[in-house]
């Protein structure tokens, strides 16, 4: 399967795409992933997209695009993936169907995550990551790890992203609600948008989240 997933920020994509992925046997793409990944080694586009993720706007699409493109042409996403966080606007979509077309594939379904406002600045307020892997998520109060401080998967050190200061993810809706969120009529467009509600357990949500993706087949 080829997967979208699309939703605000905090309203629990990554934490769904990785049990997503695990059920239906894809890689999980997170662009903000490989963004923070190439923030901790320091790479040249680390030093770019640091730039652009602290003040909550959307790295430069060239930049993304070609990023996102080289992960998907792995071997290990051949059969499918689930793409987190991009496309991002019209554009990234567009060239997602560009890249699709060149290949002979299609998009599946777009998984369109609903939470309120209110619950996603509670839910980033008290997330932490593993600074080991950033697919593993916590939440202070929601989903705390055993020992605090410490990720229950790997024993690695949780930190607050940088990106998680209020005034930062004030911003980020902002663009969510100005830039991301047409992608959703582009792909109503397309047939292909099924939304789900992202709030209640979390195990709840990837239940729900499964039973659309069956009856959306
Ligand atoms: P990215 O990393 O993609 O961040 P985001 O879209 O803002 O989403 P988040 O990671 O904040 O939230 P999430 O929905 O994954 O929620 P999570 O599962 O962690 O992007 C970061 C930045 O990178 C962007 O701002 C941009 O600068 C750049 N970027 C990335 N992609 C780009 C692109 N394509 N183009 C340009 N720029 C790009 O959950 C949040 C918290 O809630 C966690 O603590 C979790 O434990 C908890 N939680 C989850 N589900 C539940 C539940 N059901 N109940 C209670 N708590 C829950």
């Amino acid at each position: 399967m080829r997967i979208v997933l699309v939703g605000p920020p905090g309203a629990g994509k990554g934490t769904q795409a990785t049990r997503l992925a695990e059920t239906l046997h894809i890689p999980h793409i997170s662009t903000g992933d490989l963004f923070r990944a190439n923030i901790s080694r320091q790479t040249e586009l680390g030093k770019l997209a640091k730039s652009y993720m602290d003040a909550g706007n959307l790295v430069p699409d060239e930049v993304t695009i070609a990023m996102a493109k080289d992960r998907m042409e792995q071997p290990d996403a051949e059969g499918g993936f689930l793409l987190d966080g991009f496309p991002r606007n019209v554009s990234q979509a567009e060239a997602l169907d560009e890249l699709l077309e060149t290949e002979d594939m299609k998009l599946d379904a777009v998984l369109d995550l609903e939470a309120p406002e209110d619950e996603v600045v509670k839910r980033i307020a008290g997330r932490r990551v593993c600074r080991n892997d950033s697919a593993h998520v916590f939440h202070v109060a929601y989903t705390p790890p055993k020992k605090e401080g410490v990720c229950d998967v790997c024993g690695g050190e949780l930190y607050q992203r940088d990106d998680d200061s209020e005034e930062t993810v004030r911003r980020r809706l902002e663009v969510y609600h100005t830039q991301t969120e047409p992608i959703i009529d582009y792909y109503k467009a397309q047939g292909l948008v099924v939304t789900i509600a992202a709030t209640g357990p979390v195990a709840e949500v990837t239940r729900r989240a499964l039973e659309a993706l069956k009856r959306d087949q």
